[in-house]
């Protein structure tokens, strides 16, 4: 290889573009999902986003496709249910023959429960007799944790055509996992970083046995800290973007703010594209772990 046809190759476009790809987000109608669409959709992709919410996804659609690359294409799903997540593979692959990219970014959040108790009886209390449901750990774990397990072996199939599609590409699945699954605080609620503990563990099983199955498929895992997105800020505008307050972080995130859009955007190009990851998760979070610490 030339010295040109070297440097050729640290070009950002040949490096991180998409062009031609085929990807599908779950959750992809706000938040960090719409954030991963637009990252991948700008640069080329055409992406599939799902979600419960037709106008969400209609409205993310009409908003973010006019004038770029890529595609964005809503289908309505839940993820929670194996009928629909077949019938999400089954939409998909009548207009596909392969997917590239499966982002796993549709979560839901658990009820706050308050552990400041300075006794056994008071803790008990607010941790077993008031608040606390199993329906609600039973839907936190749905919807974060078995829906990464379902969605992903679901599409193995259309995954492995994708990387039969170019020397040198493997397809990919990125989970948003949490930095909440990697703290030992409870933030408040148990319910939610157990799930993101689980879904960092599965993330790893996942990448393990599919390569034990020698299929080329990469499994890694974005944790994210703080974002604004309809989960942080309650609700979102008539972009779909929501907005939470850069006082709030002051002296507590070394970054001094809550995410960026660009943050999680070079997250996911850098997961999708880096053909040389599987296995791992990344924490972006400003730093919050290591001014917290981990587990
Ligand atoms: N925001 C943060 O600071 C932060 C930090 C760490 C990790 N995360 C993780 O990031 C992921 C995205 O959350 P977000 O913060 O971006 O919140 P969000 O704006 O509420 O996005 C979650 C999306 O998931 C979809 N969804 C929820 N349940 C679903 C289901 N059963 N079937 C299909 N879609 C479903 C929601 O759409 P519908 O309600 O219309 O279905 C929604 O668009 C989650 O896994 C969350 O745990 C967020």
């Amino acid at each position: 290889m030339s010295a040109q046809e070297s440097n050729r190759s640290f070009k950002l476009e040949h490096l991180f573009g998409l062009k031609n790809r085929v990807a599908l987000v779950t959750g992809g109608g706000s938040g960090i999902g719409l954030m991963a669409t637009q990252a991948l959709a700008v640069n080329g992709a055409k992406v599939y986003i799902t979600g419960r919410t037709e106008e969400k996804l209609d409205r993310v659609a009409d908003l973010y496709s006019k004038d770029i690359p890529g595609q964005i294409v809503p289908i309505t799903a839940d993820i929670t249910s194996k009928e629909s997540i077949q019938k999400l593979v089954d939409e998909i692959s009548a207009k596909e023959s392969k997917l590239h990219i499966l982002i796993n970014a549709a979560g839901i959040s658990s009820p706050h429960l308050n552990t400041d108790q300075d006794n056994p009886k008071a803790l008990q209390e607010e941790l077993f007799k008031n608040q606390s449901t199993i329906q609600e750990w039973e839907d936190v774990m749905r919807t974060n944790v078995t829906h990464l397990f379902f969605t992903t072996t679901a599409f193995l199939p259309l995954l492995s055509k994708g990387s039969e599609d170019e020397y040198g590409w493997s397809s990919t699945v990125v989970n948003i996992s949490s930095i909440s699954g990697l703290l030992k605080t409870a933030q408040r609620h148990f319910a939610y970083n157990a799930s993101k503990a689980a879904a960092i563990h599965l993330t790893k099983m996942l990448a393990y046995e599919i390569v034990s199955s020698q299929i080329k498929i990469r499994v890694n895992s974005i944790a994210p800290g703080v974002f604004p997105t309809e989960m942080t800020a309650h609700g979102s505008d008539k972009k779909q973007k929501s907005t939470i307050p850069k006082e709030r972080f002051e002296g507590k995130i070394p970054a001094g703010r809550p995410g960026k859009d660009e943050d999680m955007a070079t997250a996911v190009l850098f997961t999708v594209s880096n053909q040389y990851l599987n296995g791992q998760t990344i924490a972006v979070d400003g730093g919050y772990l290591l001014a917290t610490g981990t587990i």
